[in-house]
């Protein structure tokens, strides 16, 4: 094996589920013996972990990837790696289009870098997009906090929006089992973290790929009871979850969420539209009715309770009148964020076909519309801390304020207060807001809740 001098650089692009693989190969890299390089000039192996869900995600990585290519030219033990959802659509057609490339891995082989690259460092060019079962990973990961931390529990999805890539990329349902979450979430309690956020793109399927234990008709795998076996993992202080789908989502699991004390009353669950027609046209399998049900349900039992969720505007043959329906319900609703998307066609994903597609302007301008409307609601939404105290979990520096710390409330707002971080990093800090934005805070701390 040559590897004459290790150090690795990782871009990463997209969701929580990317940023988590990509902790997990920086571990199994560091355990390979590389050392990590903040810039990628000085790095002989440069990985991106990338995203395709929407058009410009995709693109933005060709551009990057055109930059290191030509290095390689000139450094020809660069190693070039291309991990995530990209590689796993393209597959060998990115070798064609970037030949210098030595690695293509889809999201399944993560746990697999050390073999791969070895299959580089004798010298092949190795693709690896087959559909594997995932396997248990025995590396630590190199995480990027010290306080909150990820944990994958079921990856994949098996739904089939009719927009969405991720089940191409990412595979069928597999749910790790109750006892591997456990002893991640042991071992992060071990090691000081306070919160971990429990992670799949579809968190509510959790468990029903597992074996079943069915107990008075019931199925005992669900996300619900994987909350109340984890709940009381030591120094673990804070457990959320996402991301949501509202067809499965119960009251039963509402009532966990409230009666457990380390579940944050924070909930993402994404409506992508506000129309009973686009929603059906998106295979979505819920209406907005069942949408507004749920957040009903919600606040009946946690009325404070933090509500943030993802849509699409300019969905195929989305008319004025089923926009508006959506401005509504997100106006009647009231997020506290809500991520906001022009529909992009994915390749292999049946609307990309279809011929009722909008113009780039008219989506522009729905969005555009869409998110002026969340920036004002958020704003309201924030009002609501003002003068009040929140526990805030201390993470780090204020980044534009050395003199302030940061970190998060329960309901997932971005909190600011004057502090030295040593002494505050990890610790819940009871602090009276003072001065509220559309989506972060400002307070004093206080002496006690
Ligand atoms: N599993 C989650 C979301 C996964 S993708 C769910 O079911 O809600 C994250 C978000 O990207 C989606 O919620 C959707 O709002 C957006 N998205 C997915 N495909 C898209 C596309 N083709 N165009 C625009 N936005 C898209
Ligand atoms: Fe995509 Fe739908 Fe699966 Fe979410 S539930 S990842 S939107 S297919
Ligand atoms: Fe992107 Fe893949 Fe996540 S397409 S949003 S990185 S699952």
């Amino acid at each position: 094996m040559t590897t004459p001098s290790r150090r690795y650089h990782i871009t990463t692009f997209g969701c929580q589920m990317n940023k988590a693989d990509s902790e997990r190969m920086a571990g199994i890299l560091e355990e390979m013996g590389f050392q990590w390089s903040e810039l990628p000039e000085e790095a002989n192996l440069i990985l991106y972990n990338t995203c395709t869900i929407r058009d410009n995600a995709e693109q933005k990585v060709y551009s990057y990837l055109g930059r290191q290519a030509k290095r390689k030219h000139e450094q020809p033990d660069l190693t070039l790696v291309v991990a995530g959802c990209v590689a796993q659509q393209e597959g060998e057609a990115l070798l064609r289009r970037v030949p210098e490339l030595d690695l293509v891995m889809g999201p399944q082989h993560a746990n697999r870098l050390q073999d791969l690259l070895e299959q580089v460092f004798s010298g092949n060019q190795v693709v690896a997009t087959d559909p594997i079962h995932i396997f248990e990973d025995i590396t630590k990961p190199r995480r990027d906090s010290t306080v909150t931390a990820w944990v994958n529990v079921i990856y994949g999805c098996n739904e089939r929006c009719t927009y969405c890539v991720v089940p191409n990329v990412r595979g069928v349902e597999q749910s790790r089992t109750p006892e591997a979450i456990r002893a991640d979430m042991e071992d992060l309690g071990r090691q000081g973290f306070k919160e971990v956020t429990l992670l799949g793109q579809n968190i509510d399927a959790y468990g029903r790929d597992l074996p079943g234990v069915t107990v008075e008709g019931r199925h005992l795998h669900t996300l619900t009871d994987l909350l109340y076996s984890v709940h009381d993992v030591p120094g673990i202080e804070r457990i959320r979850f996402a991301t949501s789908h509202p067809r499965y989502f119960t009251e039963r699991l509402i009532q966990a969420c409230a009666e457990l004390p380390k579940v944050c009353e924070h909930f993402h669950i994404p409506f992508q539209s506000g129309d009973n027609d686009v929603l059906k046209a998106m295979a979505r399998g819920y209406t907005q009715e069942k949408y507004r049900r749920i957040i009903d349900t919600i606040r009946e039992y946690m009325p404070d309770a933090s509500i943030s969720a993802d849509a699409i505007v300019g969905f195929p043959g989305e008319t004025e009148a089923q926009f508006q329906n959506t401005l509504k319900l997100v106006a009647e609703i009231g997020f506290d964020q809500l991520n906001t998307a022009a529909y992009s066609p994915r390749p292999g994903t049946p609307a990309a076909l279809w011929e009722s597609q909008l113009s780039e302007e008219v989506k522009r301008d729905r969005l555009q519309q869409l998110n002026h409307l969340v920036s004002q609601q958020a704003a309201e939404r924030s009002q609501r801390y003002l003068g009040r105290v929140e526990e805030v979990l201390v993470e780090d520096r204020n980044p534009k304020d050395p003199g302030q710390v940061m970190g998060r409330t329960r309901g997932n707002r971005l909190t600011y207060f004057p502090g030295d971080l040593t002494g505050l990093k990890g610790c819940l800090i009871p602090v009276r807001i003072t001065e509220v934005r559309a989506f972060s805070l400002t307070g004093e701390p206080v002496g006690n809740l």
